[in-house]
């Protein structure tokens, strides 16, 4: 079955990572192309996420307007992966029995044999069981798409915070063997990649297998990924703070690990902090915060917020507003609790009331936009290592790159700095961007 997939990613950025191997295995497997609109497809996929119950709810609502048409078109495959296929299994054709596909964020490279079996069976498929690592076995190399790109190094979750379904949804943590990570990093350096974005759920929960029977730490991978010839900029994404050791801030040495550092703290109050199950007080987190910034002075820091958790009363959420006062916070994910049923919160009561939850989250969201701009003022009359990623956007005559601390930079540069990192002076600070010069 040549043809076209469409493949629509709602969540993270691991779900954005499974979808382009998806799209790199259909290449290989059914010569498909990957299609920007579902009407061009032959075969239409939803990665979903079920973190919180409106990511959820959007996957039935995109599946009831694919309905019509294969009622129109019975060829039409349709396929439903990642959380939400995970957690529902066979119940997702309960409320939808004209899926054919439902596949988990650890079977999708079992996608193939199942869409062969679709098509010669006309019955459908549904695998959503957790084998351990074999889905990075299973997948073609990675083809470097531009300047930066994401290396899965590990999947799931063994944290188990109370409100979160990954761990049911993504299974436990399981890292990928080290030498293979290496590789993959070696083959995309090669291929012009110049900025790497270490992914997993609890990236520094990493315990990649060597080839000599041991095992190596988030902080070993990084320096060795920082030796590969053509690697400038280090990025990992999620870490929890509860894991990160000596060895991980040691790692700050290596020029190349960009100093911006997402650490979800979720809350700023102990209680809260308990109830969640997240394994760390507010004053720990701070004291990382620091023994981060007195290894790496100036590293910017984004994090996580559930606000109006169970429980949270007006106090608990000061104390979330005294440590955003704190740290100085760059940039946030902040959401409002959700209910995920299967889950230990669940038990609790979901009493804050949602007026209350949107007060709150507003006031940190402003107070934590308000401190973003003033790192961008900042940053005005500064010099930023930029890594040139391509033309702008907007402005074709110009360059757009991004700064270690995530910062989109427009600026006026010569064609040949693309793929490269190019010192820009800032010379405006706008609210999305920051526009600048090339510094000579
Ligand atoms: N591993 C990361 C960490 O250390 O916290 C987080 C991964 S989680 C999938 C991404 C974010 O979703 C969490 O940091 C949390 O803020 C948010 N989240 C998870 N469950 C949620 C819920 N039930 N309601 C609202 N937000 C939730
Ligand atoms: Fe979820 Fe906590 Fe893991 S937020 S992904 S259970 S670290």
């Amino acid at each position: 079955m040549p043809g076209a997939v469409y493949i629509k990613t709602f969540g993270c950025q691991m779900n954005e990572y499974d979808s382009s191997r998806i799209a790199d295995l259909l290449r290989e497997s059914h010569g498909m192309r990957r299609v920007e609109s579902p009407e061009q497809a032959t075969l239409l996929l939803l990665n979903t996420c079920s973190v919180r119950e409106k990511a959820q709810e959007k996957v039935f609502s995109a599946l009831g307007r694919w309905k019509p048409w294969k009622e129109r078109d019975p060829g039409l495959v349709i396929g439903v992966g990642g959380c939400v296929a995970s957690q529902e299994g066979d119940a997702i054709r309960a409320r939808a029995p004209y899926v054919d596909l439902v596949f988990g964020p650890r079977t999708c490279h079992r996608l193939p044999s199942m869409l062969d079996e679709v098509i010669a069976s006309r019955r459908p498929q549904i695998d959503v069981s957790f084998p351990e690592i074999e889905k990075f076995d299973n997948l073609p190399p990675p083809r470097a798409d531009g300047v930066k790109a994401f290396v899965s190094i590990m999947e799931g979750c063994s944290k188990y915070c109370s409100f979160c379904v990954v761990p049911y949804t993504r299974g436990e943590e399981v890292s990928r063997r080290f030498d293979d990570v290496i590789a993959e990093v070696y083959d995309l350096a090669a291929d012009g990649v110049r900025e790497v974005n270490l992914l997993g759920q609890n990236v520094n929960g990493y315990r990649g297998a060597t080839h000599d029977g041991g095992h190596a730490d988030l902080a070993t991978l990084i320096r060795y990924v920082a030796h590969v010839d053509g690697i400038e900029r280090i990025r990992y994404t999620t870490s929890h703070p509860g894991d990160f050791t000596e060895a991980l801030i040691e790692a700050y040495d290596a020029p190349q690990l960009a100093a911006h550092l997402h650490l979800p703290a979720q809350s700023g109050s102990d209680r809260v902090l308990k109830r969640m199950k997240r394994n760390y007080t507010a004053a720990q987190y701070l004291e990382l915060v620091e023994a981060v910034r007195d290894k790496r002075p100036g590293i910017s820091l984004s994090s996580d917020f559930i606000i109006g958790f169970p429980g949270e009363t007006e106090k608990d959420f000061r104390d979330t507003m005294d440590l955003v006062e704190r740290v100085g916070f760059d940039r946030s994910f902040s959401f409002i609790y959700s209910r995920r049923p299967g889950t230990p919160a669940a038990y609790f009561e979901d009493d804050v009331p949602l007026d209350e939850k949107r007060r709150r989250l507003k006031l940190l969201q402003t107070r934590i936009d308000e401190n973003a701009a003033g790192i961008s003022r900042s940053m005005v009359g500064t010099v930023q290592r930029v890594l040139v990623e391509g033309a702008s956007r907007k402005d074709h005559d110009r360059l757009s790159g991004r700064t270690e601390n995530n910062r989109v930079v427009n600026f006026q540069g010569a064609r040949e700095l693309v793929g490269r990192m190019a010192p820009v002076r800032i010379d405006e600070a706008l609210p999305n961007s920051l526009r600048g010069r090339v510094s000579t």
